[in-house]
């Protein structure tokens, strides 16, 4: 018999560790890979790259018609924006600090809410995000949430920024942090919560190996229900 294919939702806070245990899972479960705040990066790029969004400030009306025709797919586990791979960009500075401004507004997480909903109807994908156990797949088959300290992700963050060359104290990288921390949880659409059913690993203090073995541990269980 073949065995089922899955919906795996993966939430938790940003710096978590989060993408590189999704994509390992993935790997090692022959499944996809879905990175939702890269689609909301890449929105975010485009809006920036029209003007829609200029200091802060959205034009709601150009980004509707932005939505409607934006083709966002992932090709080898990278983001691409009608056709353009974007994977670098949408990682830098200026889309980070601008990804909230975007990620907040209700017609922006409908449209991506469901996009993702599409790519994951038929299972076998691995979804990581803030919201996909409660909003995008509330039914998912097993759901995970990640946490760590905000010191342990702070330290984490500075390490990425610093060998990318970037110079910035661990302090400013701390008070980031947490300032994402408040927008993510706070938002009035699809904020960032851990719902009853998902089971919560603290990776502050383990490696990503221990990390995917005590998902898959949990996922065997699952498919056995
Ligand atoms: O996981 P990330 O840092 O790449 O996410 C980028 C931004 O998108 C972050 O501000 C949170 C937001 N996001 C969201 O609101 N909902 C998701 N499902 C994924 C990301």
């Amino acid at each position: 018999m073949e065995q089922k294919k899955l919906i795996i939702a993966i939430d938790g806070y940003s710096s978590t560790g989060k993408s590189t245990v999704s994509r390992t899972l993935a790997a090692r479960l022959g499944y996809a890979y879905i990175d939702t705040g890269a689609m909301y990066r890449t929105v975010t790029l485009r809006a920036m790259r029209e003007g829609i969004l200029r200091d802060g400030r959205v034009d709601e009306e150009r980004l509707a018609r932005v939505l409607e025709t934006i083709t966002l797919e992932f090709k080898n586990g990278e983001m691409y924006l009608d056709g353009e791979n974007v994977e670098k960009e949408i990682r830098g500075l200026a889309v980070s600090g601008n990804v909230s401004a975007i990620a907040t507004l209700a017609p922006v997480r409908a449209a991506l809410v469901d996009k993702q909903r599409e790519m994951g109807r038929a299972g076998g994908v691995v979804m990581d995000g803030r919201d996909i156990g409660s909003v995008v797949f509330p039914r998912a088959d097993v759901k995970f949430f990640l946490t760590a300290t905000p010191e342990t992700r702070a330290r984490r963050r500075h390490e990425e920024m610093t060998a990318k060359g970037e110079r910035v104290s661990l302090e400013e990288v701390e008070a980031n942090v947490r300032q994402r921390d408040h927008v993510d949880s706070s938002r009035a659409i699809g904020p960032l919560t851990k719902t009853p059913d998902a089971i919560e690993i603290d990776t502050s203090h383990s490696t990503i190996e221990e990390e995917v073995e005590h998902m898959l541990t949990a996922i065997r269980h699952a498919s056995r229900d």
